[in-house]
């Protein structure tokens, strides 16, 4: 197998950039204000805890032990029925259909980054009409952006795990994590920081629906990356003697702290400044700008920076979604990597200009059905179906048909007394919990 091999330090920061996303800065926030706060952010912590924790090694150790692509390493590692585990690999491929939409977000990113040089929008009403004019109007902008974000990611991934990646991750994710704690630093010196940490900790039982409780479970595994292949094909790359236990909580930890940082900066300036906290997917483009306008020009370079972290994030995660297809087509249909990189990153490419045409308002209707635009049917078909599909798969892979003593050599010395109840958790708590998600959120199950 042609697969080369991180430093340990380069693999945090790539396996830290895949997990740390969009989902951290821009999702999480939203979403924690659409579902209430604190209820919310307890469900989602104790799910990355006793969840996403043991899914994340799981799908380690499938990675590290299959040391190939995502599809040869269910065959390599499947004891019998190699025929058929191979298609718990596809079905892990298919989560990068996030691709489609992620890259289109990057796009807007890039869009705000030079808008914030600029004027901002003063009012709420003011930031809207930005907003909807370049979503729903301005196509050949959006198109331009997007072909930076594919510029940028398919140039990585032609370099490769070290020369590519690596690098990438080690210079964008440390100066990622300084603007993170510097706007932190900075919030925590206003007012209402109390009233934003309240928000987020204080939790509101009422507001706890079933629904609240799936989106929360569904973006734990959203926002660590989980059931995509991306975390077990760096893990293919991981070095001899890796400890996946301590990776793991590497990751998850950087992933949860820079969330909450997130949403602990952005509530406490959206409070400060007498802006709606529940404001949906808009929150950072609409209300947040505002915010940044009243603030006068230290608002325009806090804008510049928050907008270049998001971008930042956005970009790593972006390359570890493509990655996943990358090394597949090398591996098994000996494409050599400029190849294979460029032809998955133009087929990206081609779908995220559908996911932009389903916004224009002029042609949304030809790529939309059941009242959903494809922009927003990938978002909901990765989340609530391919995303929880695949992580089932993985855990029952591991807990159940993987041999007892493969999986025993490599975890056990590195897990000690936590041994038993990982095994516990992959076997019934996580297949419980992502089975969940997948009825509640396809409508099926509700209390
Ligand atoms: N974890 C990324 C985020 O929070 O934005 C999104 C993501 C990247 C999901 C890569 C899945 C993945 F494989």
């Amino acid at each position: 197998m042609k697969i080369a091999h991180f430093s340990r330090w380069g693999f945090l920061m790539a396996a830290a950039g895949a997990a740390v996303g969009l989902g951290n800065i821009w999702k999480f926030p939203y979403v924690a204000g659409q579902y209430g706060g604190g209820a919310f952010v307890l469900v989602y912590l104790l799910t990355v805890v006793f969840v996403g924790f043991s899914v994340m090694i799981a799908e380690m150790l499938i990675g590290y032990l299959g040391r190939r692509d995502g599809v040869g390493a269910f065959e390599h590692l499947a004891p019998r029925h190699k025929n058929k585990w191979k298609y718990a690999g596809f079905m892990a491929l298919f989560g990068t259909l996030v691709m489609f939409y992620y890259s289109v977000v990057i796009g807007w990113i890039f869009h705000y980054i030079l808008m914030s040089f600029g004027t901002l929008p003063a009012s709420v009403p003011e930031a809207e009409a930005i907003y909807d004019q370049f979503i729903k109007h301005d196509i050949w902008e959006q198109i331009l952006f997007h072909t930076m974000a594919f510029l940028i990611t398919t140039t990585v991934l032609v370099r490769g795990i070290k020369g590519g990646i690596e690098k990438f991750n080690l210079v964008l994710m440390p100066t990622l994590i300084l603007i993170i704690i510097g706007m932190l630093i900075y919030a925590m010196n206003m007012e209402s920081f109390a009233k934003a940490v309240e928000y987020m900790f204080v939790p509101d039982w009422t507001k706890l629906t079933s629904e609240a409780f799936a989106v929360a479970v569904g973006h734990a595994f959203f926002t660590l990356s989980l059931g995509m292949g991306s975390i077990m094909i760096y893990s293919a790359s991981l070095p001899k003697e890796s400890n996946l236990v301590r990776a793991s909580l590497f990751v998850i930890t950087t992933d949860t702290l820079i969330a909450l940082a997130a949403g602990l900066f952005l509530f406490t300036f959206l409070f400060q400044y007498g802006a709606q906290p529940a404001k949906g997917p808009g929150l950072v483009f609409i209300s947040l700008p505002t915010v940044f306008h009243a603030m006068g020009n230290v608002g325009n370079v806090l804008a510049v920076l928050f907008f270049m972290a998001l971008a930042f994030a956005g970009l790593t995660s972006a390359v570890s979604l493509v990655e996943p297809m990358v090394q597949y087509l090398i591996d098994r249909w000996n494409m050599s990597r400029f190849k294979a990189a460029v032809s998955m990153g133009l087929f990206f490419y081609f779908f995220g200009i559908i996911a932009i045409l389903s916004q224009i308002e002029s042609t949304s209707a030809l790529f939309s059905c059941g009242g959903k635009t494809f922009f927003d049917w990938m978002d909901y078909l990765t989340s609530a179906v391919l995303l929880p599909f695949a992580g089932l798969l993985m855990a029952v892979f591991v807990g159940f048909i993987m041999e007892k003593e493969r999986v025993a050599s490599v975890l056990k010395t590195q897990m000690g007394w936590f041994y038993p109840i990982w095994r516990f958790n992959i076997r019934f708590v996580a297949p419980v919990a992502l089975v969940f998600v997948m009825l509640n959120l396809m409508g099926i199950i509700e209390f």
